[in-house]
């Protein structure tokens, strides 16, 4: 049953004053929306043990959420009296799973490599996405690195515009610009953040609406939040949390999640998505008093707050998914750059609480990279007719 048609059944059931009947369709429909989410889950176990490297990146429509409309359940009184029993995590004894992003990216970069063979085989064209990096930072410089792997990684086209810390505003509108014109070009990403002197936002909108692959253009912002609308494309980071809790069978619907960090390139949007999915989402951010009272309350953390082993063991609930979109740079003598990566949670206070984990690196970096490749493909294939 689609969501409009449960949608129409129960406004019916409402209108004539048989809410408890309204709510039962919409749990019926929920309970469908997870069976077939299952099935689809068993097929792909299926296919999985014939041939492993078979796992897709799951489809735009099943990543930003089913469309079933709010209807607030009446708790019965005497039971809404009672609270609930504390989980005290006291006959717990957990190892957390670690979530491996390194093996979901390359399941889905291979699936996309063939998708840009057939694309090629089809109508002589590949991808193409254009990169605009200002300035010589060198973490914006490694993403841009990883960025054009990835490309190279699955056929995609990738092209560069390096542009000095010291230009001007304009010189970067150019360089938009001549993307947006340019028909081999599907998708265009600004990199951040951009020199202070520069109007990021301004920057921002100019990318055309049909190649905005990072989904930061404003009305793209606007449809994400409007849950009627739909936008052309999803935050890659963003994306790449729903995509890794989907793929390890996390349900998202009716948890509680918390997100740490309210970023346009994180936070923001992933609290969005997550709205989409029917979570109930509580966000934090550096004015948050007291954040491990919430964090302790929720059921999956998400953190992207930029702050080294900011999340501790004691900030989780027994049994919470943990997803560390953090890459703070720690120095490390031992390591040929004299630093390495580290997220916001820390691992292994975590690891021993928590029943799912990300690691950092390996967990939401290379998905969020997969999930641009995906954004590019998709994009072409909106104009070359190829959309499923
Ligand atoms: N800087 C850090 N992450 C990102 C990202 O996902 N996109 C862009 N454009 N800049 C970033």
């Amino acid at each position: 049953m689609g969501g409009a048609a449960v949608a129409v059944l129960a406004a019916a059931a409402t209108r004539h004053n048989r809410a408890p009947l309204a709510s039962l369709i919409y749990r019926v429909a929920r309970g469908l929306h997870d069976a077939s989410a299952a099935a689809a889950a068993a097929e792909e176990e299926k296919a999985g043990t014939q041939s492993r490297r078979r796992r897709r990146r799951s489809s735009s429509s099943l990543l930003l959420g089913p469309d079933f409309p709010d209807t607030w359940d009446t708790p019965p009184r005497a039971a809404s009296r009672t609270p609930p029993p504390r989980d005290t995590g006291a006959d717990y004894d957990c190892t957390a799973t670690i979530i491996d992003g390194k093996s979901i990216a390359e399941d889905i970069r291979l699936h996309i490599a063939e998708e840009v063979r057939q694309m090629k085989s089809v109508v002589g064209h590949v991808p193409g996405l254009a990169v605009v990096l200002v300035g010589n930072r060198r973490d914006s410089e490694s993403y841009v690195r990883y960025k054009t792997k990835g490309c190279e990684e699955v056929g995609i086209k990738s092209l560069l515009a390096k542009l000095p810390g010291n230009c001007t505003e304009d010189q970067v509108m150019d360089s938009v610009s001549r993307f947006n014109e340019d028909p081999s070009v599907h998708g265009i990403l600004v990199q951040l953040p951009l020199p202070q002197h520069m109007d990021e936002e301004r920057i921002l909108s100019a990318i055309s609406l049909e190649k905005d692959v990072d989904g930061f253009h404003p009305l793209n912002v606007g449809n994400l939040a409007l849950r009627s609308r739909k936008p052309l494309f999803l935050p890659c980071a963003a994306k790449a949390c729903i995509e890794l809790l989907l793929q390890s069978g996390i349900e998202i619907m009716g948890k509680h999640v918390t997100v740490i960090g309210r970023s346009k390139v994180v936070g923001l949007p992933t609290s969005l998505l997550l709205q989409r999915h029917h979570a109930t989402v509580s966000i934090i951010h550096a004015f948050t008093t007291n954040p491990e009272a919430i964090t302790r309350e929720s059921d999956i953390v998400i953190s992207a707050a930029g702050v080294a082993n900011l999340v501790r063991g004691s900030w989780l609930k027994q049994g919470a998914v943990v997803i560390d979109v953090g890459t703070n740079p720690i120095e490390d003598p031992t390591s040929d750059y004299g630093y390495r990566l580290t997220g916001d949670v820390c691992f292994e206070e975590a690891v021993k609480v928590a029943s799912a984990i990300t690691p950092v690196p390996g967990g939401v970096g290379p998905v969020t990279i997969a999930m641009l490749l995906s954004n590019t493909l998709d994009s072409a294939k909106r104009v070359y007719g190829l959309s499923d």
